[in-house]
């Protein structure tokens, strides 16, 4: 496996030096989706969606291109899609994808990887790239790394 671009090692160290200084939830996803999105192509969006008590997917937090998609119910698009089937999708091309919703017309590919503590989905992390088939199996591996990071902080 290639060598990640993102260092999920150096996020999560950073999300548990911030949860130990008391941030808040909210605080901690930004955190995630800004040091993620930072480290360049191609991650060029990154959205933290939480799961709610009314199973929709509720936009806490962003880096990128602003999206009208800030409540998704679990099923509607490829990031509800994720939580109905409890699994992570790696959409290579998003315009074959006849339920994507686009968040931005220069997206080409999508991650979407669960959030999990245990059997419980508590949210996800949404990468929109502009690359084709942006995200390798190293990225996937890095993203989910923050992913489970994030799921003993939150
Ligand atoms: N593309 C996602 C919607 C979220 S926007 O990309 C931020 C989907 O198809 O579910």
């Amino acid at each position: 496996m290639n060598k990640a671009v993102l260092n999920s090692a150096s996020v999560a160290r950073a999300l548990h030096a911030a949860f130990c200084r008391d941030a808040s939830r909210q605080e901690l996803l930004q955190l995630a989706a800004t040091k993620i999105r930072a480290s360049g192509s191609p991650y060029t969006g990154v959205y933290m969606y939480m799961l709610n008590d009314s199973n929709e997917l509720v936009l806490e937090a962003f880096d990128g291109t602003p999206t009208e998609h800030d409540r998704i119910l679990v099923g509607q698009g490829i990031c509800g899609r994720a939580v109905q089937e409890g699994r992570d999708l790696n959409i290579r091309d998003v315009s074959a994808d006849s339920g994507y919703l686009a968040c931005s017309t220069e997206t080409q590919s999508e991650l979407v990887v669960l959030i999990r503590r245990n059997d419980d989905v508590l949210g996800q992390i949404d990468v929109d790239s502009d690359e084709p088939a942006g995200f390798d199996d190293a990225e996937e591996t890095a993203v989910r790394k923050v992913a489970d990071a994030l799921a003993t902080l939150l």
